[in-house]
């Protein structure tokens, strides 16, 4: 192969040149060697394996730290959830728990939904999903175009008031559904303990020093991070929230806040840092700006905590997560407090205290 590009040099854009290239092609068919994954294709494959991409334009003033991000809005869903989404939906089928005739049921603010509707379309189910009424228009579109069900709830309630539904509505007819719960299913958290950890140890070569990760679920952070543990107890393991239950950073819980996820154990992280909604969504701005990422804000968030982190340690590798894309938010927080009703539980038990949800 070697002397084959050898000669291909030397003879750049001849004729010899496509012969070489092309019985090169023929070669690799022949032997089964070459890119490319499998033959027999299937979306799902396209799941993880995302870049690790060096965050460079932004860091000049950091001495000895780097900051390396996942770039999880490569995922064919668009985001990290198709991890999460895939391990949920194939460990229920080994456990003999989701069968041809029942429907996947979960609660969801838009990411995992659109990862159950994508997975499900491809193998068959049919999914419907509990979602509050103000979910965004792009999200909305999305979940309609894979043929979900989507069951509305009240946006004054947020993702909390949406979860208890699904339990509902689970509840009332169990044999009917399967239900995901990606809150407390601890696939959740293997499917990153089995492939976001391990993936960051090979494109690292074992010299990641700290994980910054946002918390919705808590999967992303419990997984990875208990991998990475694993390998190296000196790792040290940082969670993103919201500085307040007022925020706009869809994804993420302010847990003090929030119904706390049954698969977020704090007590292996080191800490947490908290993120303003403003520095969250600037952060976002200038990631797509000055390094080309057009990131979605709870990418900005746990960008900025990386940041944050990397300028109190001398020395380090900061690995982060950007968990979906910027093509799926409206606008970069031009009303924030707009974006903060939106998903702000704390406010909206404020503006309407009659909606307690326990
Ligand atoms: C945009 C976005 N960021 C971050 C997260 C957090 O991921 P996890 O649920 O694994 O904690 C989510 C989860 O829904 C998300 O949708």
């Amino acid at each position: 192969m070697a002397s084959i590009q050898a000669k291909a040099l030397s003879c750049a854009g001849s004729k010899e040149l496509k012969v070489l290239q092309i019985r090169q092609l023929k070669d690799e068919l022949d032997s089964g060697r070459g890119p490319g994954k499998e033959t027999a294709f299937s979306l799902l494959n396209a799941i993880g394996e995302t870049p690790l991409i060096r965050i460079r334009n932004m860091t000049g003033h950091l001495k000895g730290v780097e900051i390396f991000a996942k770039a999880e809005w490569l995922n064919p869903g668009g985001s990290i959830k198709d991890r999460a989404g895939l391990r949920i939906i194939e460990d229920g089928e080994r456990s003999g728990q989701l069968t041809r005739e029942k429907i996947i049921l979960d609660s969801t603010s838009g990411n995992t939904g659109i990862a159950y509707a994508m997975i499900a379309a491809i193998k068959g189910y049919r999914v419907e999903l509990v979602v509050p009424e103000n979910i965004s228009e792009e999200r909305k579109k999305a979940l309609e175009a894979y043929g979900v069900k989507l069951i509305f709830t009240d946006p004054l309630l947020g993702s909390d008031g949406a979860l208890l539904e699904a339990k509902r509505i689970y509840e009332a007819n169990p044999k009917n559904y399967f239900l995901a719960d990606q809150y407390n299913n601890p696939s959740n958290w293997k499917a990153h303990y089995e492939t976001t950890g391990v993936e960051i140890i090979y494109q690292t070569r074992g010299r990641a020093t700290h994980l910054v990760a946002g918390v919705g679920t808590g999967g992303t952070l419990m997984g990875t991070g208990k991998r990475l543990k694993e390998f190296d107890p000196g790792i040290k393991l940082f969670g993103v929230q919201p500085d307040s239950g007022f925020h706009g950073i869809e994804g993420l819980k302010h847990m003090e806040t929030a119904i706390r996820p049954g698969i977020y154990d704090e007590s292996i992280l080191d800490g947490t840092i908290f993120v303003k909604t403003e520095e969250a969504y600037e952060m976002a701005r200038r990631l797509a700006r000055e390094e080309g990422l057009w990131v979605g804000p709870s990418s900005g968030a746990a960008l900025w905590a990386s940041l944050k982190l990397a300028e109190s340690i001398e020395k380090g590798l900061i690995v982060t997560i950007l968990p979906d894309g910027g093509s799926r938010y409206p606008e970069y927080c031009s009303d924030c407090d707009k974006q903060k009703r939106r998903f702000s539980l704390k406010y909206q038990r404020e503006i309407s205290p009659s909606h307690q949800l326990l």
